[in-house]
């Protein structure tokens, strides 16, 4: 497909980085070893940051590239509804899962009492997946997870306790399990309450001695779980913000995995408009992947099209996202503020009351209306709202004029 370039097809996967692909990481060097220093003892600590910045990929990178950590293959997608029980009976399951695939599923039953045991009560309430070679050991959603209310509580507790000493008795001496628990994204599946609930509900788990955390969510998790929960923000060793890749480091982010591909070319993406991307993003490196990915899509097997220009791009967002001006034409208030905000991506709610001459309580409720509609973004940084338009009715529209 994008061999015309000499790059690969899956040249825009957005998958967090993990195990398999570690090579592909880029930057924060000193991050991860900060990080990975703070948890070879126990510690909670928390990464968080604007959305598709690289939290998870960051996390994933500290846990596994230390030789001597135990940490399972997976970060673990937190759900807001579960439980403390839930929350166990996962982890465990995680954990097994790892002591197999280190030792062979057949020689982790029979070695340790402590993982046989584990996988007989999961099994029986069909907490496990068993599969043919039993390595297919996992919890599939929704319906199995109630079963882990079928364990008894201090059956979980003591198996967390117990796991926890096997690991540190055959593996580690030193460092604890690292467990990473993912997508504890305030207003995106948690909210507020949800978040404070939750935190309540695994504190004594956290609170296990065998264990060390990385807690990823986005921006302001820190804070929030500090002031909200303090008796969760006690336990928080260290905040880590992770800050979007500078525009060179995405830059051979992109090199990296066509090398990694065994391919010689470049990213056909004129410069100028890859950093236009860039500065809309904020430097989400998943949105960045997306835009980038369609535009592929849509060029290549366009044979003249050797470099995709801004111009290119300008062509094909305009077609792709007429519709959705027009029907915003529609409803007058909210056709003026997004022009406004498509003529100064960035801008602050201040500034936008004052260029627009409107009441603020209104902008907000118009704002939240595009927003939801999908024809802004908005992000809030300390303590104001800064409002970019979608990246790629900009693209297509930004300078079109767009009527009136
Ligand atoms: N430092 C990096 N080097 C190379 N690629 C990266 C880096 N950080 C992130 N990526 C890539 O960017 C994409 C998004 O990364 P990731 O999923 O880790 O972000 P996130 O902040 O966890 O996103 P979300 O807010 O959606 O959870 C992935 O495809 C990942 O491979
Ligand atoms: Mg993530």
């Amino acid at each position: 497909m994008f061999t015309k370039w000499g790059i690969p097809n899956n040249i825009c996967d957005n998958y967090p980085i993990g195990r398999d692909n570690l090579n592909q990481f880029v930057g924060h060097s000193e991050k991860i070893k900060f990080l990975s220093d703070l948890l070879s003892n126990k510690a909670v600590v928390i990464l968080e940051g604007e959305i598709g910045v690289g939290k998870t990929s960051l996390g994933n990178v500290v846990r596994h590239s230390k030789k001597g950590f135990f940490t399972p293959l997976l970060e673990i997608p937190c759900k807001s509804h579960w439980d403390n029980d839930v929350f166990m009976a996962i982890i465990l399951a995680a954990i097994v899962k790892e002591i197999m695939r280190k030792e062979s599923p057949h020689r982790a039953l029979k070695k340790y009492k402590i993982v046989k045991e584990i996988h007989t009560v999961f099994s029986d309430v069909k907490l496990i997946n068993l599969g043919i070679s039993g390595a297919g050991f996992g919890i599939s959603k929704g319906e199995s997870l109630s079963r882990a209310a079928l364990i008894n509580q201090s059956l979980l507790l003591d198996y967390m306790f117990r796991i926890g000493r096997l690991l540190k008795e055959n593996y580690r001496k030193e460092a604890p399990i690292i467990i990473q628990l993912d997508n504890l994204d305030m207003g995106y599946g948690f909210k507020e309450e949800d978040l404070m609930r939750f935190f309540n509900e695994i504190r004594d788990t956290l609170q296990n001695p065998f264990f060390s955390w990385i807690i990823c969510g986005n921006a302001n998790l820190g804070p929030f779980l500090k002031t909200n929960v303090p008796r969760v923000g006690q336990l928080i060793q260290h905040v880590a913000v992770v800050e979007p890749l500078p525009f060179k480091e995405i830059i051979a982010a992109f090199r990296l995995r066509i090398k990694k591909a065994n391919m010689k070319g470049e990213l056909p993406l004129e410069r100028d408009l890859l950093k236009l991307i860039y500065d809309l993003s904020n430097g989400s490196f998943r949105e960045i992947l997306n835009i980038v990915y369609q535009l592929l899509i849509k060029y290549y097997n366009e044979p003249l099209v050797k470099t995709i220009t801004a111009d290119h791009a300008r062509f094909f967002f305009y077609d792709a996202g007429q519709a959705k001006m027009e029907s915003l034409k529609r409803v007058k208030s909210q056709f003026t503020v997004f022009k406004a905000i498509l003529d100064h991506p960035g801008i602050i709610q201040q500034d936008l009351v004052k260029v627009l001459n409107i009441q603020q309580p209104n902008l907000s409720r118009i704002t939240k209306q595009l927003e939801t509609s999908g024809y802004i973004q908005i992000k809030k940084r300390s303590r104001s709202n800064y409002y970019y338009p979608d990246i790629k009715l900009y693209l297509g529209f930004k300078g079109s004029g767009l009527g009136r």
